[in-house]
C-alpha cells in the first residue's frame, strides 16, 4: 500500500506574529526552490497565527492545521474555537488529543473522540495523537495502551481521507530520546491492526500513521523508513525552517 508521507510541524505555544510569518515564509521558500514534494507538508502554528500563516503558504504545497478544537459547533465556551471557525480560516487539519492537552487540560479519550468527530463534521481532517507514558513503557504496556487509545479516541465513522494518527511516546517528546526501531514498528503495526478493527482492512491500510517525539534531521532517515511509519509530527525541530525541511529530505520526501 502506497501512502503519501506527511511531515507536520507542531509549533505548540511558540511564535509571535513576525517570527511566525518569517518561519513560514522561510520554509515556503525552501519548498519552492526544491520543486513539488512527494510528501504532504502541514504547519500547525498557534491559533493566533493561523490566518496569517495561511496567507503566506497559500498555493505553495503547504497545508495549515490547528492544534486543538472544541467539540461544540458554537455557543457559550469562552476562549474556545470551533471546527467551523477553523475551517473558515483556511485550516485543512487539526491536531486532537496531543499528550500535552490530555495532561494539561484533562482531555480523555472520550473528549478527544468528540473533538475529532466535530472536526470531521466540519470538513476538517484530524491528526489524532496517542502514546504511552514512561511508566507504561517500562511496565511493557505501550502496545496495549496505544491499542486502547485508538479504540476510544478515533470516531467510529473515521476514514483514511479524514484521519491521520500520530504515535507520540510521551517520554520521547522534547527529551532527545527515541524508541528503538523495533519498538516503533511494534506500536505502528498494533495501531494499524486496531484501525482495521474499526474501519476494515482496506480503509485502515490507507491511513497514515506518523511518529512524533524528538524527530530531528539526524534521525529522520531511520525513523521515516520503518514499516508503517508514514511521516512525522515534529515539535521543536519544526521551529527552524531548515531543520524541518531537512527532516523531510532525509525522510525521503524528495
Ligand atoms: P518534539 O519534536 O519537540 O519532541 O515534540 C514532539 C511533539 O510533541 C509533536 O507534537
Amino acid at each position: 500500500m502506497q501512502r503519501r508521507k506527511m511531515i507536520a510541524g507542531n509549533w505548540k505555544m511558540n511564535g509571535l506574529l513576525e517570527d511566525g510569518v518569517m518561519l513560514a515564509q522561510n520554509f515556503a521558500n525552501l519548498v519552492k526552490s526544491n520543486g513539488k514534494p512527494q510528501c504532504e507538508f502541514v504547519l500547525c502554528p498557534p491559533a493566533t497565527l493561523l490566518f496569517s500563516i495561511k496567507k503566506v503558504v497559500r498555493g505553495k504545497h503547504i497545508a495549515v492545521g490547528a492544534q486543538d478544537v472544541h467539540f461544540a459547533e458554537k455557543g457559550a465556551h469562552t476562549g474556545d474555537i470551533s471546527a467551523p471557525m477553523l475551517k473558515n480560516l483556511g485550516c485543512t487539519y487539526v491536531i486532537v488529543g496531543h499528550s500535552e492537552r490530555r495532561a494539561d487540560h484533562g482531555e480523555t479519550d472520550e473528549i478527544v473522540c468528540k473533538k475529532a468527530a466535530a472536526a470531521h463534521n466540519a470538513g476538517l481532517k484530524t491528526i489524532i495523537c496517542i502514546g504511552e507514558t514512561l511508566a507504561e513503557r517500562e511496565a511493557g504496556q505501550a502496545v496495549e495502551v496505544c491499542r486502547q487509545q485508538i479504540a476510544a479516541s478515533v470516531p467510529a465513522d473515521s476514514i483514511a481521507l479524514n484521519t491521520v494518527i500520530a504515535y507520540e511516546p510521551i517520554w520521547a517528546i522534547g527529551t532527545g530520546k527515541i524508541p528503538t526501531p523495533e519498538d516503533v514498528k511494534a506500536v505502528h503495526a498494533a495501531v494499524r491492526s486496531a484501525l482495521e478493527k474499526k474501519m476494515g482492512c482496506a480503509e485502515a491500510g490507507k491511513v497514515r500513521i506518523l511518529y512524533g517525539g524528538s524527530v530531528k534531521p539526524s534521525n529522520a532517515g531511520e525513523l521515516l523508513n520503518l514499516e508503517n511509519v508514514d511521516g512525522a509530527l515534529v515539535g521543536g525541530a519544526s521551529l527552524n525552517a531548515q531543520d524541518f525541511f531537512d527532516i523531510a529530505c532525509n525522510g525521503g520526501c524528495y
